[in-house]
């Protein structure tokens, strides 16, 4: 794999990954603050016969992204909960939740100052705010929150293990931890061991690489496309790059099984449970139900 592709893939082990992620994304939103793009995960594409989600007329162009969040989001009941939406991005996926899921309130963070100006300019609605905030240094005092929500943005940081302290910092007893992102195979166990240590205990652990790779296929035109008329001619490559359009390392890497994505419910344990039990714990094989 190259230099890019470690920066995507392969998290933690590349120096600078933070600044040059950051780089990235705020570069992205101030070029393009006009682009009509709210969402930028691969999506999700139900494979069973499962009802089509519902949504607004305005919200199609955007399904796929949308049902990555509907998977993610929705393995729980959201009513009556205070959400931290961390990594979100420009905004509509934490706008979907809010508005069609209904939690109480949902507060979105990311690192790139660009990404936060545009989501306060586009959404306003009751109980919806957005603030400037890192990952791996949560601003919110301990026991803040009822559920995290993390879609594919903790490839991007710089100690994994961290980020997931955090959460676990800031969220509630018995709070849920909503999470998904890609990783190498050979990575996955230890992402699993680095939640279980920081706390957590696993209600459902699922592989939705098929999923992912579906709504691939099924958004490479419309994501050439938005290349094609948005982004200059000689940086096309880069971005079907990072867009993971097809025959890029990313589209193959989740195609052939090499990287996996994938999906967490988990659970804050109570804090009387010591670290060496906690990792005793991550040990025994969990029963929980979600
Ligand atoms: C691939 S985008 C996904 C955005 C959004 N979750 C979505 O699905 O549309 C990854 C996001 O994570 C954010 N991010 C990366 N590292 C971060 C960090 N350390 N703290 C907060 N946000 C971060 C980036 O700025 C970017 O907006």
């Amino acid at each position: 794999m190259n230099v890019i592709d470690k920066l995507i893939a392969r998290p933690n082990n590349f120096p600078f990954r933070r600044l040059i992620w950051k780089y990235w994304y705020n570069h992205l939103a101030s070029k393009y603050e006009n682009i009509n793009i709210r969402l930028m995960n691969y999506g999700y594409v139900e494979q069973t016969n499962a009802q089509e989600l519902k949504l607004d007329i305005c919200d199609e162009a955007e399904r796929y992204c949308i049902q990555l969040y509907h998977h993610v989001a929705n393995a729980i009941l959201l009513t009556e909960s205070e959400v931290l939406e961390v990594g979100c991005g420009r905004g509509g996926g934490a706008y979907y939740v809010k508005s069609y899921l209904n939690p109480r309130s949902l507060t979105g963070i990311d690192f790139s100052r660009s990404n936060i100006d545009f989501c306060r300019q586009k959404y306003q609605l009751p109980g919806l705010n957005f603030e400037l905030g890192d990952a791996e240094a949560l601003q919110f005092a301990d026991n803040t929150f009822d559920t995290v929500i993390n879609v594919e943005s903790s490839h991007c940081y710089q100690q994994t293990e961290r980020f997931f302290t955090e959460v676990y910092r800031v969220l509630r007893r018995d709070g849920k931890f909503l999470f998904t992102d890609f990783r190498p195979k050979e990575a996955v166990a230890a992402t699993r061991k680095q939640l279980q240590n920081a706390g957590f205990s696993i209600l459902k652990e699922e592989n939705i690489t098929a999923n992912v790779c579906a709504s691939m296929e099924l958004e490479h035109q419309r994501k050439i496309g938005i290349i094609d008329r948005q982004v200059p001619y000689i940086f096309r490559g880069l971005a079907g790059y990072f867009a993971a359009a097809k025959g890029t390392p990313m589209y193959e890497g989740l195609k052939t099984g090499e990287l996996e994505y994938l999906c967490y419910v988990l659970k804050k344990q109570p804090s009387s449970i010591s670290n060496n039990m906690r990792q005793h714990r991550s040990r025994l094989p969990e029963t929980a139900e979600v």
